[in-house]
């Protein structure tokens, strides 16, 4: 399916749901209740077993997500050498491409490059890597991605100490006269939402929240919403 248009939504916070909280075998099925949930966006986590302990989906998976949703598709890449992979990932049916700090010597070139190949550019720090690392690249993100756990894997408690960064790359947004969106991953649940929009976020990754809850991915998806603050919803 022809790629839909990305949003901006700097003025509201969307959901990004994580496929990485789904059944494996039933991605086709996580795709259409996200859809009848009204997602946004889908957030899939590319993982290589290297920069993280961890393997999940690949450009296949983006290829057959393409052919079934209009939805944006958004690749986390927690690789390593991310630059020699942007173009598969873009081919293959993303929209926005995230890459790491930690994977990446030369940030600045590699977010333009993607920003080229007609993607959402994101640049993503760990734990604990300090947010003014991504004061000098801010320029070139669209958006910016403060971890809240350290990657690898769904299901971990989001560590609260990253959300005083979350307030910081936003300040620095702010102080710089940009726009980029500040997106957080990892831990995120109905319980603290709203402190991560209060402290700047604007969007919000949800595995776990979304697709382990008990009333279904459905369910799960609007329970998040309801926590937010009223005036940053659509
Ligand atoms: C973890 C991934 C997250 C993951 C979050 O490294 O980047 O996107 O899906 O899962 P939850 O919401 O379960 O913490
Ligand atoms: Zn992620």
């Amino acid at each position: 399916m022809p790629r839909s248009t990305w949003p901006r939504c700097t003025d509201a916070v969307v959901l990004a749901p994580s496929l990485l909280g789904a059944d494996f075998a039933r991605l086709a099925d996580a795709v259409d209740a996200l859809t009848g949930s009204g997602a946004e966006r889908i957030h899939i986590d590319v993982m290589d077993g290297a920069f993280v302990p961890n393997f999940t989906f690949g450009t296949d998976t983006f290829r057959a997500l393409r052919k079934i949703t209009q939805l944006p598709l958004e690749a986390h890449l927690m690789i390593r050498e991310p630059e020699r992979h942007l173009e598969t990932f873009a081919r293959a049916g993303a929209d926005g491409i995230t890459i790491h700090y930690e994977a990446c010597p030369h940030l600045h070139r590699t977010l333009a490059t993607i920003r080229k190949l007609d993607c959402r550019s994101g640049a993503a720090i760990n734990p604990s890597t300090g947010a003014s690392h991504l004061d000098d690249v801010l320029e070139a993100c669209d958006l910016a991605l403060v971890m809240t756990i350290d990657p690898g894997f769904g299901g971990q408690t989001l560590i609260d100490r990253t959300l005083w960064k979350v307030e910081r790359v936003r300040a620095e947004i702010l102080r710089q006269g940009l726009t980029c969106d500040v997106e957080v991953d990892g831990g995120v649940d109905a319980g603290n939402a709203r402190r991560c929009v209060e402290a700047g976020a604007n969007v919000l990754v949800a595995g776990t929240a979304v697709f382990g809850h008990a009333g279904g991915p459905s369910a799960g998806y609007q329970a998040l919403l309801d926590t937010l603050p009223p005036e940053s919803r659509r």
